[in-house]
């Protein structure tokens, strides 16, 4: 399982009255990792699939802060497990060397990705088998 069993769902804190919604997420406090980076992916087609990538040194946690989506995720060893992010108010969290498909997008879906380290491309890897063999040699 290695670094599966960390993958957990989120609830953030919400203070909407009646003037709407208002939903907080601070860095090491609802989330586990200072937020170094962010960046949001919308007008992905429902038949996307994005993602398909793990991280060596990045944790992230995913919002559907409109819309909804699916995220897939797999340990390398033949577990895998499917989120539904379908409330602006809830996560996924997702340490490192998982790896994750993100698809099923809704139309209006506007996926937020909080990240603990800035872009690195060298720290992603791109290649399930590549991926695979990185996990057995831990
Ligand atoms: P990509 O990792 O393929 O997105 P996703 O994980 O949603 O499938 O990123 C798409 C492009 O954007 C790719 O050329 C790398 C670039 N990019 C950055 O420059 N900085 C970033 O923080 C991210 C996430 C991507």
């Amino acid at each position: 399982m290695h670094n599966m069993n960390q993958v957990k769902m989120l609830d953030f804190p919400q203070r909407g009255d009646e003037r709407g919604h208002l939903v907080i997420i601070e860095g090491n406090q609802d989330i586990p990792f200072e937020i170094k980076r962010a960046f949001y992916i919308f007008g992905s087609d429902h038949d996307v699939v994005r993602g398909q990538h793990a991280n060596r040194r990045t944790q992230f946690v995913l919002i559907n802060v409109a819309g909804t989506s699916k995220v897939k995720v797999k340990d390398g060893e033949g577990n895998e497990a499917i989120f539904c992010l379908n409330r602006p108010h809830t996560g996924i969290y997702l340490p490192t060397m998982v790896w994750k498909d993100m698809y099923d997008f809704s139309e209006d879906s506007v996926l937020l990705v909080l990240a603990s380290e800035h872009y690195d491309p060298t720290e992603y890897i791109r290649d399930y088998q590549q991926f695979v063999e990185e996990i057995d040699e831990d």
